[in-house]
């Protein structure tokens, strides 16, 4: 017998995404992995008054364990409370890769999942989207498709380079899948070395989101491969011991553009990581005496409420949306 994720108190991304719409903004994906990871998005969430998407990949689920996942989620919902401010916090299986890994998340009380057909030819992807769809819909899950491909790592499958979303397509796949909101390809990819270092940072193509905005009205489109690769953490990772020369992201003034258009759901892993990183290292390179975990942890918990709040302020626009 699953778990309904009403039982939790999450909710699905439905209402969150007709409000983005509606208000021009996007509502903040961010991954987590850890304890310190998901205690930083929902105070920073909670602090600057946005909904908020906690979005679990495969990896994650793997590494956190499922039913460790659902409690934590349930525990999220309580933390908010507590903090002194009811946000709408959606659980999300993101780049979900089989009917199986789906059904196994909406069972254990996820409120939306995202099946990745997006490597498989046209008509497979809808397929088992719409077999994903059928399913979610029966309990009020809501589902993400995504149409093109993005260049990068997620989970196990890497993809040297991205296809650009075809606009013709997409009126097709939304009408034969039932899915509610769709990932696009527009020249994002995941990670934090998107654009080649020392080569002017090609922009977004706009005009393939534009044309998928005509064809699909009041459509939720959602933008994965969204970091904005935060140089001040990268030098700061290169300064402490680490390696990471030429990482660059997406600049913040095209994500802006983005979530004032029909981009309802902007994912962010990478610079959650980066800024975790940096300040850990910067810690312990500071404190070589120091080995409780809580020690270096905490800072760099706090700099990461600090870059979420930034995002839902400056970049996503989702800040006092709740
Ligand atoms: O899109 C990919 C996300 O950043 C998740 O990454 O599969 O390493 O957890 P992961
Ligand atoms: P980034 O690697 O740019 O953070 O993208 C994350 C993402 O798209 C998760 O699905
Ligand atoms: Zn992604």
């Amino acid at each position: 017998m699953g778990v309904s994720y009403k039982d939790i108190g999450l909710v699905n991304t439905k209402e969150m995404f007709a409000k983005a719409m509606e208000g021009k903004y996007a509502i903040p994906a961010y991954n987590f992995n850890n304890l310190e990871q998901l205690q930083a998005i929902v105070t920073a969430c909670v602090e600057s008054k946005s909904p908020v998407i906690l979005q679990v990949s495969k990896g994650a689920r793997e590494y956190a364990n499922a039913t460790m996942l659902r409690y934590m989620a349930m525990g999220a919902v309580q933390y908010a409370k507590e903090l002194g401010c009811e946000i709408p916090i959606a659980l999300h299986l993101d780049h979900g890769d089989s009917f199986e890994t789906a059904k196994s998340c909406i069972d254990s009380g996820f409120s939306s999942v995202m099946i990745d057909g997006s490597h498989l030819p046209f008509e497979e992807n809808i397929t088992l989207t719409k077999k994903v769809v059928d399913y979610a819909h029966s309990l009020d899950v809501t589902v993400e498709g995504e149409l093109g491909v993005l260049a990068g790592i997620e989970d196990d499958v890497v993809a040297e380079k991205s296809t650009y979303t075809n606009p013709d397509q997409v009126v097709e796949f939304v009408e034969k899948t039932g899915c509610d909101s769709l990932a696009i390809s527009i020249g994002t990819s995941h990670g934090a070395f998107k654009f080649k270092a020392g080569q002017p940072v090609p922009p977004l193509r706009f005009d393939i989101l534009k044309e998928c905005e005509v064809r699909l009205p009041g459509f939720p489109i959602v933008l994965h491969g969204a970091s904005s690769v935060v140089q001040e953490y990268v030098e700061m990772i290169n300064q402490y011991g680490g390696k990471l020369e030429g990482a660059l992201g997406v600049p913040e003034e095209q994500l802006r553009q983005a979530a004032a258009s029909a981009v309802c759901k902007i994912n962010i892993d990478s610079d959650g990581r980066l800024a975790l990183t940096a300040k850990i290292r910067e810690f312990l390179a500071e404190h070589p005496e120091e080995f409780d975990p809580r020690k270096y942890l905490k800072p760099a918990r706090t700099e990461l409420v600090k870059m979420y709040k930034a995002k839902n302020v400056n970049v996503l626009g989702s800040a006092g949306k709740a």
